[in-house]
């Protein structure tokens, strides 16, 4: 059990800003079902995240382009029924909130009503500021992302590291201040050089969680099925592999297969 585990029985948006004030860092995964989500939330992870990647780890799309508002309700209200500690805290998938803060609003309002998650994630800073403020109007926490952000992929063209150029560098530290500004109460940080996601998470009172952004930020996210190694295939750089579950299930699949085959399975005290 994690100290944090022990210290914190319910993880709030201000316990993680709490948690960057102590100096503590975050530890943050993804989860789209139940039984993803009870075993991370029981590992004492502090958040969960609804990621949009559901669209492609768990339903094979290229991007995230395609999952739908009612299809990211169903993977949160799965994965609230499994918590007990973590803060959840759901993507607004594309296309449900670019378009009007309106709509923005009545998106985040059936994420929070339909699914019973704590707070909502999107992507992007200047260009959808009336968009944050009127969810946090309504009293709903607004997570902000930035650096690479995969909803714009076919804008950038291609999965490699944001913002190394001055511009792009200083139009993202502008963007994390005005997240900050208008209340987020946590920012994403992904794929963007370390030095740069450094000094974003110096200059913001709010926790900047990386995810390639290096470890001078206040914690970090992985999707949880690259790093418990089901999606061996994806190898960036900035993941590090905790399992190899790719084999362990193949290595069981195949066995169970050959038991079924030989007639092993079942043997006589596995029936009734
Ligand atoms: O959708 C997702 O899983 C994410 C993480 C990569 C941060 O946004």
């Amino acid at each position: 059990m994690s100290v944090a585990k022990k210290e914190y029985k319910r993880i709030t948006t201000k316990t993680l800003v709490d948690m960057k004030k102590k100096g503590e860092k975050i530890s943050m995964l993804t989860a789209y079902d139940f039984t993803m989500a009870k075993i991370v939330d029981g590992a004492g992870i502090d958040v969960i995240l609804v990621g949009d990647s559901a669209s492609n780890v768990m339903a094979g799309h290229e991007t995230t382009l395609p999952i739908t508002l009612d299809q990211m309700i169903y993977h949160a209200s799965s994965v609230v029924r499994g918590i007990t500690r973590s803060l959840v805290v759901v993507d607004i998938p594309f296309g449900s909130y670019q378009s009007d803060p309106k709509e923005a609003l009545r998106s985040a309002i059936r994420i929070m009503k339909e699914s019973g998650a704590h707070a909502v994630k999107v992507e992007g800073g200047k260009e959808i500021k009336e968009s944050v403020k009127r969810i946090l109007n309504a009293g709903i926490p607004v997570m902000g992302h930035l650096g690479l952000t995969p909803q714009s992929i076919y804008k950038f063209g291609t999965y490699t590291v944001r913002a190394k150029e001055e511009e792009e560098a200083d139009k993202l530290k502008a963007d994390a201040k005005l997240l900050e500004k208008v209340g987020c109460f946590a920012i994403v940080l992904e794929k963007v050089p370390a030095k740069l996601a450094k000094e974003v998470a110096k200059s913001v009172s709010i926790p900047i969680i990386g995810i390639g952004a290096g470890n001078g930020v206040d914690g970090q996210v992985l999707v949880t099925h690259d790093m418990i190694g089901m999606t061996k295939e994806f190898n960036p750089r900035f993941l590090r592999r905790y399992l190899d579950l790719d084999a362990e299930m193949t290595g069981a699949f195949r066995t169970y297969s050959e038991d079924v085959k030989s007639g092993d399975f079942p043997n006589d005290k596995e029936q009734y």
